[in-house]
């Protein structure tokens, strides 16, 4: 049976950011320094996959750090943590090192020194994301008001709508951000923010190159996990961009197929937790029912590149 013709565009930048690159890397290299096994509190990256192969290396994933020994190092995940965790590491005297990527990183010192300044922050996020729960956990209760939605920027109850300043969760809609901006500044003129909010390098240009495909595609393929906030942010400025049917992947066996029947063209990319392994595991899948045409369409170049904590690079 000859096999449909079908154009695949392939959205690039896609998959593996700096950060999730670094945080896998402290995982792997913790565990050659210290042995098995080695605790890492929450998934180190929101891929099962990922933390899957981790696992098989040595690494025991946990959510709390009660549920660590005090004798084995435990790494905290790439979204990092509130203050009270590497705290309570430290008085338990265990090793830990903080996989947190450097562009959260940024983000909680930018809420402290705003606070430092005696500003009341607001954080555009999603409540519960681990991402969230770190940055609000840089500072003492009360002192981050979390607001979601432009509806929730209405509402929301500040102490001195003079002395205010906003931080935002890294892996947002731009889009979606850009409304709560303008609201927040419409609703409180004095306050103070980023230059352009904190939605990182690798978030923007994966969501930048979903637009680009959008309009080609009668379909487009996000790989990445459920949990995984920039994954399905990618799913939603697909669907706003003009592609009938966005659907979340994590592996080739949750390809709705009924869904594609009768399509010509294809979109696929990947969130930043996402390897690329799995991309090609669906387009292989792809392949095998499809007389494949594939045409990458690359909107940017990355060469971002984080050290991993010194702890790792020295020896003993
Ligand atoms: Fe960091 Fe952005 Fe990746 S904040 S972990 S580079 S999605």
């Amino acid at each position: 049976m000859t096999k449909p013709p079908l154009d695949l565009y392939l959205a690039a930048p896609r998959g593996f950011c700096a950060g999730v690159d670094r945080a896998i890397k402290i995982v792997e290299m913790a565990i050659q320094k210290w042995g098995a096994p080695v605790y890492v509190r929450h998934e180190i990256v929101h891929n099962k996959f990922v933390v899957d192969s981790l696992k098989a290396q040595g690494a025991v994933f946990v959510e709390e750090l009660t549920d660590c020994p005090d004798d084995r190092p435990v790494i905290f995940s790439a979204h990092g943590v509130p203050k009270s965790v590497p705290a309570a590491a430290e008085a338990r005297e265990m090793i830990y090192v903080d996989a947190t990527c450097p562009l959260v990183s940024k983000v909680h010192i930018e809420a402290e020194r705003h606070s430092e300044n005696g500003l009341q922050i607001i954080m555009i996020g999603h409540d519960g994301h681990p991402e969230t729960i770190g940055t609000m956990g840089q500072l003492p209760d009360g002192e981050v008001l979390l607001v979601e939605t432009v509806e929730d920027v209405a509402t929301v109850d500040v102490r001195d709508p003079e002395q205010l300043a906003f931080v935002t969760q890294t892996t947002l809609s731009v889009d979606d951000t850009k409304d709560i901006v303008a609201a927040l500044e419409a609703r409180f003129p004095a306050i103070q923010g980023p230059h352009k909010e904190d939605i990182c390098y690798a978030t923007t240009n994966r969501q930048e190159s979903v637009k680009a495909i959008s309009a080609h595609i009668d379909a487009l393929l996000v790989v990445g996990a459920p949990n995984s906030s920039n994954s399905r942010r990618l799913v939603e400025v697909g669907a706003r961009n003009g592609c009938a049917y966005a659907q979340l992947v994590q592996r080739d066996t949750d390809i709705d197929w009924r869904a594609l029947d009768g399509i010509t063209s294809i979109g696929i990319t990947a969130g930043a937790s996402a390897p690329e392994v799995l991309v090609n595991e669906v387009i292989d899948a792809i392949k095998a029912r499809y007389e494949v045409t594939v045409k990458e369409v690359e909107t940017a170049k990355e060469n971002v590149e984080f050290k991993v904590p010194r702890v790792l690079r020295v020896p003993g």
